[in-house]
């Protein structure tokens, strides 16, 4: 019986082992049998008049195409849509996004209530396609699909660093891909006005060193989203953060200028008076030009970071506070939300403010369609909710601070503080959702993607499945799945990586330094600001730019180090998951001597304290290795120079940090573990 039960579980996880997409749907089982995915590949959709579905089909056709590197010529209809109505063309917030999938060897059907629905299955579709033993194919399986959350957005900061269309364009693709249906677009900052005005030109005209949007290439942009099923809420962040506003603008400031664009971050004085007429007047005039720019009925208004320095310092300012009977600069700045929520009203708009827009809300509230997004702390978001609001959760989602894709996982919109008490379902009910934030103080479009892929897809999965989806082990596998899939749609995550290593080699092969790359994280917001005087104009081309967040190669080397610590296999035979690692401890021990010779390259002599170490772990780990395979016991002092050494080699340099010390910290405790086992036993 025992036999028979493991047999049919192994069976079965043989078969869904190849299954996985990413974010995990709702319902999923996995027959046996598959679906061949040949160049006769063809999609049709004759029972789903949404408008979007021509252009999907002709994208999904491209994307089998890529995926599979067959020449998709069609010819038999191997997948059929129906949708059941025909929503609107533009994505609304809480549509149905619901499909069902069936794949059999006979064909698959796709079948969803709305178009939008449509686009999430066909996403699932394409990421189900693998390699067989006789070609390309998908296992047959049924798939019941829907979110748990409307509201799974990603927000791009273009103000600090400016990423041009074509950045947006992939991103969106990248976002579609996993299923996220917001992006919020940070447009405004210090350091850029990155939109066309025409009625106030000189917004960008003066507040932008001429990187902006036109007019044209945000409808663009909206067009393109909705085609994919994704909202654009823009956001221009105000009253603080607007000192690009005035550079073109001062007379919008709370003091004289003259105003200049921000080349460094932080919070700044700079700040919207919130006192004169004429303010409104100007933000009318933009308000109306933006509004009818974006169709979404959201509009973000930021309200994050206000420095009061002005406020607190200009007599006129000071004076309309009180008479206006206004005590301090929370409910000045609550006074300049509430006359904003007026204009944007005016042009059917709904207000977005991260949190501190709740700041001095209580004697003359914001209406209560505000959607409150939370950046400090589950806190404010469930006062939001308990105050009638709507709330997004950002918090624990900021990709900047490139946190590993565990660390976000583990964040929920629905988990309360420590102690703090639950929300309630009405409360519950209020929060739609949350967003991953990309911030782009340390990125470029070179390197953006890489910051946002493939850990947002975490997110988005923490959006779209089910809570009681939490298993890491499952989601990394899948994570690395979905990697390769944003890789074919061109998003540029992995793409860079080489080139950029290359360039850092110079005239010399860049080998040892993919070796040390691999084995390095770089650090996020928190570990490099106080490094060295960043500005936007500081060019981002060193290792730290280059090495991911998360190092793949690390993680599955823990991975096999686990597997091998608690199966006890490491002092039998040896196994795959063995020679792998001791085939890359080796490859570390060595690479000192080999990136040595590149130390005259500016670029590359400041890490050679890293290489250095990792060579170091690398011959750490090879010792471990061997006394664990051995059976030898390691002498006490020894092992408790190398934890202290490694201890050491674990602490950030040059702005990246040594992932390698992991796995070998985890043969160590295995050492350490084997004699404390040891000792019981005495
Ligand atoms: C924020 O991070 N200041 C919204």
């Amino acid at each position: 019986m025992r036999v028979t039960l493991i047999f049919v579980l192994f069976a079965v996880s043989a078969a869904a082992a190849q299954v996985q997409p990413m974010p995990l749907p709702r319902k999923m089982v996995v027959g046996s049998g598959a679906l061949a995915i040949d160049s006769t590949f063809a999609a049709a959709s004759h029972d789903c008049a949404d408008p979007r579905m021509g252009a999907a089909l002709r994208r999904l056709h491209a994307r089998v195409a890529r995926q599979t590197g067959l020449p998709v010529v069609g010819g038999k209809t191997t997948l059929t849509v129906a949708c059941r109505t025909v929503g609107a063309t533009y994505p609304a917030l809480g549509e149905d996004e619901s499909y069902r999938l069936d794949v059999s060897a006979e064909g698959a059907r796709l079948t969803a209530e709305t178009g939008v629905g449509a686009l999430r299955g066909l996403e699932t579709f394409t990421q189900l396609i693998v390699p067989g033993p006789r070609g390309f194919q998908i296992a047959n399986i049924h798939i019941e699909d829907q979110p748990r959350f409307p509201w799974r957005g990603l927000m791009m900061d273009v103000s600090r660093h400016w990423m041009p269309v074509g950045v947006v364009e992939r991103n969106l693709e990248a976002m579609a891909a996993v299923k996220m249906n917001v992006f919020h677009w940070h447009l405004s900052d210090d350091q850029g006005f990155r939109v066309e005005s025409k009625r106030y030109p000189k917004l960008q005209q003066l507040g932008s060193d001429g990187n902006f949007y036109t007019q044209d290439e945000v409808r663009h942009v909206v067009a393109h989203a909705a085609e994919l099923g994704i909202r654009v809420i823009p956001e221009f962040d105000m009253p603080g953060h607007t000192t690009a506003w005035f550079a073109g603008y001062p007379e919008l400031a709370s003091a004289l200028g003259p105003y200049a664009i921000e080349r460094t971050w932080g919070i700044f004085k700079p700040t919207m008076d919130p006192s004169r007429e004429e303010t409104y007047t100007f933000l009318d005039g933009l308000l109306g030009e933006m509004t009818a720019l974006f169709p979404d009925p959201c509009f973000h208004i930021g309200g994050d970071e206000v420095d009061d320095t002005q406020w607190k310092q200009s007599e006129s300012v000071q004076a309309f506070a009180k008479q206006h009977g206004i005590a301090n600069s929370h409910e000045l700045q609550a006074y300049f939300n509430r006359r904003l929520q007026a204009l944007l009203k005016k042009y059917g708009k709904t207000i977005v403010g991260w949190d501190e827009v709740l700041d001095g809300n209580t004697a003359s509230p914001l209406d209560s369609s505000t959607i409150i997004q939370s950046w400090r702390g589950p806190a404010s978001l469930a006062e939001a909710a308990r105050h009638g609001y709507r709330g997004l959760l950002s918090s624990g989602f900021y990709l900047d601070h490139l946190k590993p894709a565990s660390f976000h996982y583990a964040v929920d919109p629905l988990s309360a503080e420590p102690g703090a008490k639950p929300l309630d379902d009405q409360e519950a009910a209020r929060i739609l959702g949350g967003e991953a934030c990309m911030w782009s103080e340390y990125v470029s479009p070179e390197t953006v993607d890489s910051r946002i892929w493939p850990r947002a897809a975490a997110v988005a999965e923490r959006l779209w499945s089910g809570r009681e989806v939490r298993d890491v082990a499952s989601m990394y596998t899948r994570l690395t799945a979905v990697s390769r899939v944003l890789d074919t749609l061109g998003v540029q995550h992995r793409a860079n990586y080489a080139p950029m290593l290359d360039r850092l080699a110079g005239d010399r092969p860049a080998d040892p330094l993919r070796v040390l790359a691999d084995a390095v994280e770089a650090l996020g917001i928190e570990g490099r600001r106080d490094t060295r005087k960043y500005t936007s104009m500081a060019p981002l081309n060193r290792l730290v730019d280059a090495a991911r967040p998360e190092s793949e190669s690390v993680y599955r080397l823990e991975m096999d180090v686990r597997k091998l610590v608690s199966t006890h296999s490491i002092s039998g035979e040896s196994p795959a998951d063995l020679t792998e690692l001791r085939t890359m401890l080796s490859e570390w021990a060595a690479n000192e001597s080999l990136l040595a010779p590149l130390a005259d390259n500016f670029l590359v002599a400041e890490f050679m304290p890293v290489s250095r170490n990792l060579s170091a772990v690398g011959a750490m780990g090879l010792r471990a290795l061997e006394y664990l395979q051995t059976g030898q016991t390691a002498p006490p002092d020894w092992l408790n120079r190398q934890t202290e050494a490694l201890g050491k080699m674990a602490q950030p340099s040059t702005e990246v940090s040594l992932a390698a010390v992991r796995p070998v910290k985890l043969l160590l405790e295995a050492l350490a573990g084997r004699r404390t086992e040891g000792a019981s036993h005495k």
